[in-house]
C-alpha cells in the first residue's frame, strides 16, 4: 500500500515520510481543555505516515485529564498515568521508553507547537538528521506576540546559557524530533527540570541537527507550569551538563575560586586572632589561620571541586588533602612572617602571603588532590 502511494503522484519527501512508524509523546499536566483540539489536529496527520500513535504522560491531573482521554475512545491514543512520579522532563523520557514507532516526536499539550510541522520533521529525520528541533529563532520561526519582557529576556539568557553545549537557535524548544535509535543511545538521560531537548541534544552527540521554523504559539485553554522553582533547576541542570560534558574544567574552576575564598577566610582569621592575641608571635596567628582557610577549602571543594568522590572517610581525605597543601601553606606563612616582621600589617602581610601560596599551589594542588584523595571521575 505505502509502495502503490509512493509510486502515484507523491513528492519525494511525503513518500519517504509515509512508510515511517511516528510515536507523539506529550507529557500533560491539567490539560483536559486542550485535548479535543490536539488529538484531532494530530488525528488529521495520521494519513500521512505508516502509523500514528500518540502517547499521553500525564502525573495524575486533578482537572480530569485523564479521564479526559479516555473519553476520547482513540484505540491510537495511549495514556500513561503517573503517580508515584512528577516532572516534564521524567515524563518525556516515559513516553519515549513506552513509544514504539521509529521516529519519536514530543511537543506540549497546549498547542503552542503546531502539530501540522510534524511532517517536516520527519522529513527532514529521513533526510539524515540526528535530531529534529521545531524552532523559534530559525528564519520563518516566530513567537507569538505578548511575550513580557521579563519572559524574553529570561528565555534569551537561558538560551545563551546553553550555548557551550550547542550552537541550536533555540536550544529550550520542548518541540522535538529524533529516531529511535538517537534516543537509545544518549548516554545517562538526567531528567532534571524542564529542558529534556537540551538534554537529548547534548548526551546523544547530535551533530547534524535540524531546526525547522514554528510559530509558537500563546497557550488560549490551562494555565502555564513554568515556575520559579523550574528556572532554578535549569541553573543546577546547566551546572550537570558542564560537569558531563566537561568534566575537568568543571573540577579545576571551581577548585580556584574555592581557593581565592580561601585566601579571603586566611587574612580574616589572621586579622582576627591578632586583635585576640595581639602579644602573640606572627606564626603562631598564621598556622591556626592557615588550618581555618584549609578546612574551608577542603568542605567546600569536596562538594563544588569533588563533588563525584566517594562520601565517607572524610577525615582520612582532609589528611590527605592537608598532607597535598602543605608545601604552598609553608611559602603562604613564611611569606606571610616575614612581611610582618618588616612591619606591615599583618592582614596585608597575609594578603600577600596567600595570594604568593595560592598562585605557587592551585594547579599543583589540584592535580595532586583530584589524584591522590579523591580520585578522577570515572567515565
Ligand atoms: N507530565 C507532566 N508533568 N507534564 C508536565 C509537567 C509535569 O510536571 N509540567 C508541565 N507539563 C506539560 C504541560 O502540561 C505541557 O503540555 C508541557 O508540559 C509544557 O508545559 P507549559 O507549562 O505549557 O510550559 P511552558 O509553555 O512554560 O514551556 C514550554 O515552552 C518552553 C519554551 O518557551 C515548554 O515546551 C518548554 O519545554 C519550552 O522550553
Ligand atoms: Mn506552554
Amino acid at each position: 500500500m505505502i509502495a502503490d502511494a509512493c509510486s502515484t503522484r507523491m513528492t519525494t519527501d511525503a513518500c519517504s515520510t509515509a512508510a515511517v512508524t511516528v510515536s507523539i509523546i506529550v507529557p500533560t499536566y491539567e490539560e483536559a481543555a486542550n485535548l479535543a483540539e490536539l488529538t484531532s489536529r494530530v488525528a488529521a496527520l495520521r494519513d500521512r505516515f505508516a502509523s500514528l500513535e500518540l502517547i499521553i504522560v500525564d502525573d495524575n491531573s486533578s482537572d480530569g485529564t485523564p479521564e479526559a482521554v479516555e473519553g476520547l475512545g482513540l484505540d491510537w491514543v495511549k495514556l500513561i498515568v503517573r503517580t508515584a512520579e512528577r516532572g516534564l522532563s521524567s515524563a518525556v523520557l516515559r513516553g519515549l521508553a513506552e513509544a514504539t514507532g521509529d521516529v519519536r516526536i514530543v511537543m506540549d499539550a497546549d498547542l503552542s507547537h503546531p502539530p501540522e510541522v510534524i511532517p517536516d520533521m520527519v522529513a527532514a529525520l529521513q533526510g539524515g538528521a540526528d535530531f529534529v528541533v521545531g524552532s523559534r529563532y530559525v528564519p520563518g520561526g516566530s513567537t507569538e506576540d505578548g511575550w513580557g519582557v521579563l519572559r524574553w529576556i529570561n528565555s534569551k539568557v537561558a538560551t545563551w546559557m546553553a550555548r557551550p553545549f550547542t550552537t541550536v537557535r533555540d536550544p529550550m524548544s520542548g518541540f522535538l524530533a529524533m529516531h529511535r535509535h538517537t534516543w537509545s543511545s544518549a548516554a545517562d538521560l538526567d531528567p532534571v527540570g524542564y529542558k529534556i531537548g537540551l538534554e537529548l541534544v547534548v548526551k546523544c552527540r547530535c551533530v547534524h541537527v535540524v531546526e525547522v521554523p514554528i510559530h509558537f504559539s500563546t497557550r488560549q485553554r490551562g494555565k502555564s507550569k513554568l515556575s520559579l522553582s523550574v528556572q532554578l533547576q535549569y541553573l543546577l541542570h546547566i551546572v550537570r551538563l558542564m560537569r558531563w560534558k566537561f568534566p575537568g574544567w568543571s573540577s579545576f574552576l571551581p577548585f580556584a575560586a574555592v581557593g581565592a575564598s580561601g585566601m579571603a577566610v586566611y587574612v580574616g582569621l589572621l586579622a582576627l586572632f591578632g586583635s585576640m592575641w595581639d602579644e602573640a608571635a606572627i606564626w603562631k596567628l598564621a598556622i591556626p589561620a592557615a588550618f581555618g582557610a584549609m578546612a574551608w577549602n577542603f568542605l567546600l571543594d569536596r562538594w563544588l571541586a569533588f563533588w563525584y568522590a566517594p562520601r565517607g572517610g572524610m577525615l582520612r581525605q582532609f589528611a590527605g588533602f592537608v598532607a597535598i597543601c602543605s608545601v604552598p601553606v609553608v611559602i603562604n606563612i613564611l611569606v606571610t612572617v616575614s612581611l610582618a616582621d618588616d612591619a606591615m600589617v599583618t592582614p596585608l602581610a597575609g594578603l600577600i602571603g596567600s595570594l604568593v601560596g595560592s598562585v605557587a599551589g592551585v594547579v599543583f594542588n589540584w592535580v595532586m588532590t583530584r589524584w591522590l584523595v579523591f580520585g578522577k571521575q570515572a567515565g
